[in-house]
């Protein structure tokens, strides 16, 4: 194994372990100024084992700083969940600071046994931990039984938490005065896309439109995503009073969060600032996750997200975009052109400002007579200009398709990693709004304000950094396209 060779993948501006292997984002929560980002965390090696919680913190969600494992596997490994902030001392465990953080996470007896739910509290900014004497605190002697997701309900004056029988399709929604004892709620399950197990639930409550009268309910579920075999993350939109949660959408409604295959496991920020919500997700499939090519570590989050429920003419949907602190207006390593018409296929790297593959890409573009088109990223040219390995983010008019083409976009780690993920995307006034976001060995595409997301991972050639604007047959208008370059120099 070659020491330190995938370097060039490592992610500029993406969190990924300094070593070893990751998976889902847990106890996302902000305290005092800073980001808390815990994640399942194999201390000992660069595959899933051992799983603890690792733990990292950013001002900004750009730089994170790498702390000491949070929570260390014992007798039992430390699966995901969440974190929240005890202000009123509710569990007795704050020992005076009035800011006890209390994580709320799955203990699994990882011979297969059993999962139950267990408590551990850090009195100092989560830097050191005690866990709970008294756990589980909620336990079904269930062989499956996962990933609780807790938050404080002002309406109602409780702790809810959801957590899955992922083999049984549902969430179970639990109340608490104190995170101790839990009272079983409702369960609420069976219901969208149950062709894989559940996993990692979140409800969230949203001010629809911005508008805080209208508030609806935003339930998330890891499973399947919108491609058979492929699990990704699925979501709920509709109501829930305390106890229940009632499904705005039919039963067979499904509605999914990424169209990409490597978005899983993602929860929002528990606790944000300035009415922000935010999540973050597993830039990963299970399916190939074990054949990632990358050493000394393995595993990367999503970029974070700011999400908000919005009216569409279906109905309320989730939408996405990374957040702002990306894409300042003021950024001097940045790039715009505005107003030209485009034909063919044009090289835009010019200068080598982003020849890196760590920048972001925002295109407002109006079709003219165009069938196909859009950007072709980490390119790797021959001598007489053509690209022999390219990522294509496309939009294809006739079938009104936004597509993420990456069979040609390098190293192929499993059979079904070479794939065109797609979405329908319908546009109005011919015109199509694009954040791409390219990050080393990632691509996360939003289209029209965050409408629709596809998250895949790719593994270019390290020479692979040219980048182009293309348009099969016809024209487009670029109304305006700017890149902001976010490598590390
Ligand atoms: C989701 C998941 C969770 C579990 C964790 C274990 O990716 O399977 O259900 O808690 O990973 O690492």
């Amino acid at each position: 194994k070659g020491q330190n060779l995938n370097e060039h993948w490592r992610p500029d501006f993406h969190f990924s372990p300094e070593k070893n292997w990751t998976n889902d984002p847990n106890g996302l929560i902000f305290l005092d100024g800073e980001y808390h980002l815990f994640y399942q965390f194999n201390p000992f090696e660069n595959k899933w084992g051992h799983m603890s919680w690792g733990h990292a913190v950013s001002k900004d969600l750009i730089k994170w700083e790498h702390l000491p494992v949070a929570i260390p596997e014992d007798s039992v490994w430390i699966f995901s969940g969440s974190t929240v902030i005890d202000k009123n001392n509710s569990s007795g465990l704050d020992n005076g600071n009035g800011n006890c953080m209390v994580a709320i996470y799955t203990a699994d007896y990882h011979n297969g046994k059993k999962e139950a739910q267990y408590l551990a509290y850090s009195n100092d900014k989560g830097r050191t931990w005690e866990k709970y004497a008294g756990n589980p605190v909620l336990d079904l002697n269930a062989k499956d039984f996962r990933d609780p997701n807790v938050f404080w309900h002002e309406k109602t004056k409780q702790w809810i938490m959801s957590v899955v029988l992922p083999t049984e399709y549902k969430v179970l929604f639990y109340g608490s005065p104190n995170l101790k004892n839990w009272n079983k709620l409702e369960e609420f399950g069976n219901q969208g896309d149950v062709r894989k197990i559940w996993e990692c639930p979140s409800l969230t409550q949203f001010a629809v439109d911005g508008d805080s009268t209208k508030t609806k309910w935003l339930l998330m579920v890891s499973s399947n995503g919108p491609e058979q075999d492929f699990a990704g993350v699925q979501y709920f939109i509709g109501d829930f009073d305390g106890k229940s949660f009632k499904n705005d959408n039919t039963p067979d409604t499904k509605l999914y969060v990424d169209y990409g295959k490597d978005f899983y496991a993602s929860i929002p920020w528990n606790n944000a600032t300035q009415n922000q919500k935010l999540m973050l997700g597993w830039m990963l499939n299970w399916k190939y996750a074990e054949n990632q090519p990358t050493f000394p570590w393995k595993g990367q989050m999503s970029v974070p997200r700011q999400i908000a429920l919005k009216t569409f003419p279906e109905g309320v949907r989730l939408t996405q975009l990374p957040v702002e602190q990306f894409t300042p207006a003021d950024s001097y390593r940045f790039f715009e052109k505005k107003d030209f018409v485009h034909t063919k296929e044009k090289l835009l790297n010019g200068s080598t400002l982003f020849a890196k593959n760590a920048y972001i890409i925002e295109a407002d573009l109006t079709i003219k007579s165009s069938r196909d088109f859009g950007f072709k990223i980490a390119q790797n040219l021959n001598k007489e200009g053509k690209a022999t390995q390219e990522t294509i983010v496309g939009y294809d008019v006739k079938k009104q398709q936004l597509y993420l083409d990456r069979t040609n976009s390098g190293k192929i780690i499993s059979p079904d990693f070479a794939s065109v993920d797609k979405t329908f995307l319908k546009i109005d006034n011919k015109r199509l709004r694009l954040k791409i976001v390219v990050d080393k060995m990632s691509v996360e595409v939003f289209a029209n304000d965050g409408a629709v997301a596809i998250t895949s991972l790719i593994f270019p050639d390290p020479k692979a950094t040219a980048f182009s604007l293309f348009c099969k047959k016809g024209k487009i208008k670029v109304n305006s396209l700017k890149i902001w370059d976010l490598s590390k120099k």
